[in-house]
């Protein structure tokens, strides 16, 4: 495993439409591996393909050291309920701002084994889901926010990314 560099805001990648998954390969494999660990590495709580450049629907998920998810292909079912509150993402190092989601979803995705699973999560794993889905629509937190980005406060730093 290796992790991989994370592109920033203004990089092209992120905002491009990326591509299903059709077969699992070792690359793809080596490619979530590096997610995690760069995610990790990080500090983050989500991580998509295309922050580290490439155009894949693949997200990988862990928030608050509960279960590693990794979503493929996530077709979102339901969404219900309203949440706000303040998001980051590695890819606008430093940067956050309040953003309203959905706060109950159910979301189908593949597993790295390609097996179809089905998840029903609420709260920040909820946002944490969205906000790594939009990635793979080459969507960024700010076009969803309440207000502009603004400076992450120092004591906050860690709770965000
Ligand atoms: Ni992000």
């Amino acid at each position: 495993m290796a992790t991989r560099k994370v592109r920033h805001i203004g990089d092209p990648v992120l905002k491009k439409v990326c591509k299903p998954v059709k077969k699992m390969t070792p690359n793809l494999l080596t490619l979530i591996d590096d997610m995690f660990e760069t995610m990790y590495e990080a500090q983050g709580v989500g991580l998509a393909a295309p922050q580290v450049g490439i155009v894949r629907r693949i997200c990988v998920v862990d928030v608050q050291d509960e279960d590693p998810v990794v979503l493929i292909n996530p077709e979102l079912l339901e969404s219900s309920g309203e949440q706000t509150d303040d998001e980051g993402c590695l890819s606008v190092p430093g940067k956050c701002a309040s953003v309203t989601r959905a706060d109950h979803i159910v979301v189908r995705a593949l597993d790295r084994d390609m097996n179809e699973v089905t998840y029903e999560v609420e709260g920040l794993k909820a946002r944490a889901f969205l906000h790594e889905m939009d990635h793979l629509d080459g969507i960024l937190y700010g076009e969803r926010a309440n207000e502009p980005y603004h400076d992450i406060e120092e004591d906050e730093e860690e709770d965000l990314q």
